[in-house]
C-alpha cells in the first residue's frame, strides 16, 4: 500500500478565506416546475444555514425535494421547466440566484462541488480517470500536465483508492462500484471546495462500502474544514455524521434542529415516523420496522392542510384545512412544523383522541435488511 498523503498536502487545502459568517443562507428559497400537470412546488420555501466547516444533514423520503434543493444550490437545473419562484441563495455572502453564468463556471468544483448518488452519471464512461481529475485542476488551479497528474495520485491516495497511479489510466468500468465513488469524490475534492454537497452518495453501493464511503467523507470534511450537506432518506446515515438535521416532506422543512436535539426530543410526526423506520443495532435481524402507511401528496395538487396530514397517526380535524407555520421550540434553532407535537400535551391528547375514535395511521410492518445506518446508529 502506498503511503498515506497529508490532506494538507493536497490542493486547496486551508486556502485563506476573508469570509467570516455562514458559509451557505438558503433563504426562503422556492423552485417550481412547470409541467403539462400543472405547477409541481418541488421546494416551496427552504430556509437553512450551513457553517462553515459543519454538516448538514437534509433528510426526506423519495420526492421530498432534496435533488432539486441540491440542485438549486449549484444553480444546475433544467433552465426550460425550472422556475425560481422566490428566495435567496447566499455562498459567503453572495446570492448565487443572480451571477452569471461564467462566474457560476467558476464556482462550480472549485467553491463548491458535488458527490451524486451514481458515479456512473457523473464519471465519463469513455474518458480515462486520470483526464477526468487533471481537467478540472487544471483549469481552475492553472497546474501544467506533470504537476495535473502527480496532484491527481494524491488525491486517489487520499480517498484511499489502491494502485492510484495505475487508475489514472483506467476507464470507469474497469472500477468496482465502491471505487467509482472514491473517484467522484477525489474529484469533488479535487480544487478544494468550501462547501460540498452529496446527494445520495451511497445507495448504489452495499452496506459495508456505504459506510467506508461515509466516513471518507465525513473525515475530509473534519480534515479540510469543509462545508457539507449530506442528503439521505435515511436519519440514520447522519445520526452521528451531522452537526444539524433539516427534515423534508413535500417539499418544505417540517423540522429543523441540532443533530442531538432533534434526536433527544424530535417534535415532528414525520421526524419520528422516520425514526421508526430504521433498523435498530439492539432489534435481532430481520425484526420488522414500520413503513410509513400512505405516499407522499402530489405536489402539483397540495392538500390545504398540513402536507402530512393524511399519513399522520397525531393528525386532528385543524390539520386537514390549516398548514402550520414553524414554530419555534425551547432549545435555540430548533423548529418544527406541527400544531400537535410529539412529545408535548397536545401531541399526547391527540393520540388519545385519534386512538378513541380509532383513527391511528399505523404503519405497515415490512422487513428491512441492510442499511449504512444498521451498523452504528445510536441516538
Ligand atoms: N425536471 C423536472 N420537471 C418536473 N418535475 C420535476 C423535475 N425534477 C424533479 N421534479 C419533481 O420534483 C419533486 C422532487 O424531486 P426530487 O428529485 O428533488 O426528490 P428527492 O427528494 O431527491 O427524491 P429521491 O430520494 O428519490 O432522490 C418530485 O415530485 C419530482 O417529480
Ligand atoms: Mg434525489
Amino acid at each position: 500500500m502506498s503511503p498515506a498523503v497529508q490532506t494538507k498536502d493536497l490542493p486547496g487545502f486551508d486556502a485563506p478565506t476573508t469570509w467570516s459568517g455562514p458559509l451557505l443562507e438558503v433563504i426562503d428559497l422556492k423552485t417550481y416546475f412547470d409541467t403539462p400537470r400543472g405547477i409541481v412546488k418541488a421546494v416551496d420555501g427552504v430556509s437553512f444555514t450551513v457553517e462553515q466547516g459543519k454538516t448538514i444533514g437534509i433528510v426526506g423520503e423519495s420526492g421530498s425535494g432534496k435533488t432539486v434543493l441540491s440542485r438549486s444550490v449549484m444553480n444546475l437545473l433544467p433552465k426550460r421547466a425550472a422556475i425560481p419562484a422566490g428566495g435567496q441563495i447566499l455562498f459567503q455572502g453572495k446570492d448565487l440566484r443572480k451571477v452569471s453564468n461564467k462566474e457560476m463556471r467558476e464556482i462550480w468544483g472549485k467553491e463548491i462541488a458535488m458527490v451524486f448518488q451514481d458515479p456512473m452519471t457523473s464519471l465519463n464512461p469513455v474518458v480515462k480517470i486520470g483526464r477526468q481529475i487533471t481537467e478540472s485542476l487544471r483549469h481552475h488551479l492553472d497546474l501544467n500536465k506533470r504537476e495535473a497528474n502527480e496532484t491527481a495520485v494524491s488525491l486517489l491516495r487520499s480517498v484511499g483508492l489502491p494502485a492510484p497511479e495505475r487508475r489514472l489510466n483506467e476507464y470507469p468500468h474497469q472500477l468496482s462500484g465502491g471505487m467509482r465513488q472514491r473517484v467522484t469524490t477525489a474529484i469533488a475534492l479535487a480544487c478544494g471546495p468550501r462547501l460540498l454537497i452529496a446527494d445520495e452518495p451511497t445507495t448504489a453501493l452495499d452496506v459495508t462500502v456505504q459506510k467506508q464511503i461515509l466516513d471518507l467523507l465525513q473525515t475530509q470534511q473534519r480534515d479540510r474544514h469543509m462545508g457539507m450537506m449530506l442528503i439521505t432518506h435515511d436519519l440514520g446515515v447522519v445520526a452521528n455524521r451531522a452537526d444539524d438535521i433539516v427534515v423534508m416532506y413535500a417539499g418544505q422543512v417540517v423540522e429543523r434542529a441540532a443533530t442531538k436535539t432533534l434526536f433527544k426530543s424530535m417534535r415532528h410526526p414525520y421526524t419520528e415516523a422516520l425514526l421508526r423506520s430504521i433498523p435498530r443495532i439492539e432489534n435481532r435481524s430481520h425484526t420488522l420496522l414500520e413503513a410509513i402507511p400512505g405516499r407522499p401528496p402530489d405536489l402539483a395538487n397540495l392538500p390545504q392542510g398540513c402536507r402530512f396530514a393524511p399519513r399522520c397517526r397525531y393528525a386532528q380535524d385543524r390539520c386537514v384545512t390549516e398548514n402550520p407555520d414553524l414554530f419555534l421550540a425551547e432549545q435555540p434553532g430548533h423548529e418544527y412544523r406541527c400544531f400537535f407535537p410529539v412529545g408535548t400535551d397536545a401531541g399526547k391528547d391527540a393520540l388519545a383522541h385519534n386512538s378513541a375514535v380509532g383513527h391511528t395511521a399505523t404503519g405497515t410492518p415490512v422487513s428491512i435488511h441492510g442499511s449504512a445506518a444498521e451498523a452504528e446508529l445510536v441516538v
